[in-house]
């Protein structure tokens, strides 16, 4: 839906660039930029990128870059309209009137979440009738009372691909719905003939953090493959952003959540006392959940399995969970086991050992220590040099000092090696890591970015001058609003060689003229979030370069010379000097 600018305008002048985006990450200031460790992807030295004078971001390690809103559509994976309303939201602005679309599309949500609840009650009414019976014997048979049952609204689908559906028609849903909520496949995309996507499985309802259904995990009694199947992403669930379990723990939690593997491990913990446990949906940890689980608590302590898929699960966790500044701990339960099999081994006494093991567990940087003691006979010096100088590289990754000092004192008792030597070993490290950052990002604007934006223009590699001066003006414009009338009056859209820049210098001419803003914001809305990535690519270097108005005269002769378009008229207008630059470039490229 068209929005109007003035209301772009309030929601970019209401929305500090600064201010929203320190509210995800934590930024340092350096120079005119702020820097900090970027959200979208795990990295441990900042490379991410805010440019205030620009209003847009930019990570220099993964290419992503953008400006407010598309900050917004990717952090909290929104679309472009619902980013807008999160940011109108946050800064207390009225939304301009609902499109239709938009109208449509919440109905449907509305549905799909009516039918998914429809299901979660047919599926419980099922586990306690006749047919459910073994199902409801096989939970007992695992330990899972009536009451956990009935919290969790666990369930059971019949063994019928009919049943649920002949059921919700009853309730008047529609076979599309019905499918739209992946409760059903349609045959050949023929809604007349749809099957039940879950039958003779155990349900496990997944629920939003306002109580929604949003999706289902079902669990096979038997050997069968695949032991759990569940609602592939729709339009109100997407797996990578939920958190089982955390509409319950959210409230119950004291400032910490157990982060476990499976349904079966939180289940076996809200049970036995630990209401604060969680589990992603079968996916690794993505840096959204991260952000999430930070929200709710100030500690959280990883139990994942402990064989090596566990553990290496684990580390990434760690990695995605720390840049949220929440304080991590990680336990491995003994054995091999799981935390559902661990509780249920001791009866009883499940609890109280399972709340030893949180009370025993190291913090993430005690983990890795640990863990980079294995393998080494510290009685022998070498392996005792060899291990210190894991033990740096594991504290040159902290950035608080205290934490190093506090970590390097445990070291310098433990291997007796004074901790005046650590540390300033840790301060060596720390200055190496930071030029290879600084070196690979340097290298990084010159090959990977540029590689990045040759996949949306690709032309560039026939003309990279022209095609560099083309991104400075474009950046340089979008910098300087003030100067662009006296740009576009010397040189036209007509005259880039490459098209994709061609197209964004139109977009902003035509703004132009007509008196419309043109900052990255107001672009996002012509172009994809590849494309404003692509632009706050050029933002970045253009922080980075700070051009003079000299320079922008050079990239337009450039621009002028490579499209061998410079008419007469345009000559006249220019003065002297930019002349004489334009003749020594003739004369260079006829050499
Ligand atoms: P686990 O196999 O560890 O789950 O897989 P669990 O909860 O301990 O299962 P039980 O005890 O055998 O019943 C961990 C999680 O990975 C996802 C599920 O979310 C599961 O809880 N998973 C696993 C799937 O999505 N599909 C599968 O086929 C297997
Ligand atoms: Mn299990």
């Amino acid at each position: 839906m068209p929005l109007p600018d003035g209301f772009i305008e309030e929601i970019k002048v209401k929305n500090d660039t600064v201010d929203v985006i320190s509210s995800y990450v934590s930024l340092r200031r350096r120079g005119r930029n702020l820097v900090g460790l970027c959200p979208f992807h795990s990295e441990k030295t900042p490379s991410f990128n805010v440019y205030p004078l620009s209003s847009s971001f930019y990570c220099f390690g993964c290419g992503c870059g953008g400006d407010i809103i598309t900050f917004v559509e990717k952090i909290e994976n929104l679309d472009y309209l619902e980013a807008v309303k999160f940011l109108a939201q946050r800064a207390g602005v009225k939304m301009p009137e609902n499109s239709q679309r938009d109208q449509e599309n919440a109905f449907i949500k509305m549905r799909i979440l009516e039918v998914n609840r429809a299901a979660a009650r047919f599926f419980y009414e099922n586990l306690y009738s006749e047919k459910g019976r073994g199902a409801l014997d096989y939970l007992h048979r695992r330990g899972v009372s009536d009451r956990t049952i009935k919290k969790f609204g666990l369930g059971y689908s019949p063994n019928s691909r009919y049943n649920l559906i002949n059921h919700l028609r009853g309730c008047g849903f529609s076979n599309s719905e019905i499918v739209s909520a992946n409760l059903a496949y349609s045959r050949g995309g023929d809604t007349n003939s749809v099957s039940a996507r879950f039958f003779d499985r155990v349900m496990f309802p997944i629920i939003d953090l306002r109580g929604n259904v949003i999706a289902f995990g079902g669990r096979v009694m038997s050997g069968l493959k695949p032991k759990y199947l569940n609602t592939s992403d729709t339009l109100v669930f997407k797996k990578s952003l939920n958190i089982f379990a955390l509409n319950f723990a959210k409230a119950d939690n004291d400032g910490v959540l157990i982060l476990v593997e499976g349904y079966m491990d939180v289940i076996a913990l809200h049970q036995a006392g630990f209401r604060n446990a969680i589990a992603t949906l079968g996916t690794a940890l993505t840096s959204e959940q991260a952000r999430i689980i930070a929200r709710y608590a100030k500690e959280v302590v990883i139990c994942y399995d402990s064989d090596e898929a566990g553990q290496k699960a684990a580390s990434r966790a760690i990695d995605l969970l720390r840049p949220t500044g929440i304080l991590i701990k990680v336990i491995s339960v003994p054995d091999g086991k799981d935390p559902d099999e661990f509780i249920r081994s001791y009866g009883k006494d499940g609890a109280i050992r399972f709340a030893q093991l949180i009370k025993n567990s190291g913090n993430d940087i005690e983990y890795r220590l640990q863990k980079a003691a294995r393998g080494y006979n510290l009685a022998d010096s070498e392996a005792k040099i060899a291990y210190l100088k894991d033990c740096v590289k594991i504290l040159a990754s902290l950035d608080d000092l205290i934490e190093q000092e506090i970590y390097a004192g445990k070291l310098s008792e433990k291997l007796d090696i004074l901790k005046q030597t650590i540390m300033s070993q840790v301060a060596k490290e720390r200055l190496r890591t930071k030029k290879r950052v600084e070196k690979k990002q340097f290298l990084n604007i010159q090959q990977n970015l540029s590689a990045r934006n040759d996949r949306l223009n690709a032309e560039k590699s026939h003309n990279l001058r022209a095609a560099a001066a083309e991104e400075a003006i474009i950046a340089y414009i979008i910098n300087n609003p003030e100067s662009a009338g006296n740009i576009f009056y010397r040189l036209s859209y007509r005259d880039f060689c490459t098209s994709f820049n061609r197209k964004i210098y139109s977009v902003l001419e035509k703004r132009f003229k007509a008196g419309r803003p043109i900052s990255i914001t107001d672009l996002t809305l012509d172009f994809s979030c590849d494309e404003v990535s692509a632009i706050a690519a050029m933002l970045a270097k253009e922080a980075e370069r700070m051009s003079s108005r000299d320079a922008v005269s050079e990239y337009i002769n450039v621009i002028l010379f490579e499209s061998g378009k410079l008419d007469e008229d345009k000559i006249g207008a220019a003065c002297d000097e930019q002349i004489i630059g334009y003749m020594q470039l003739l004369r260079e490229h006829k050499k």
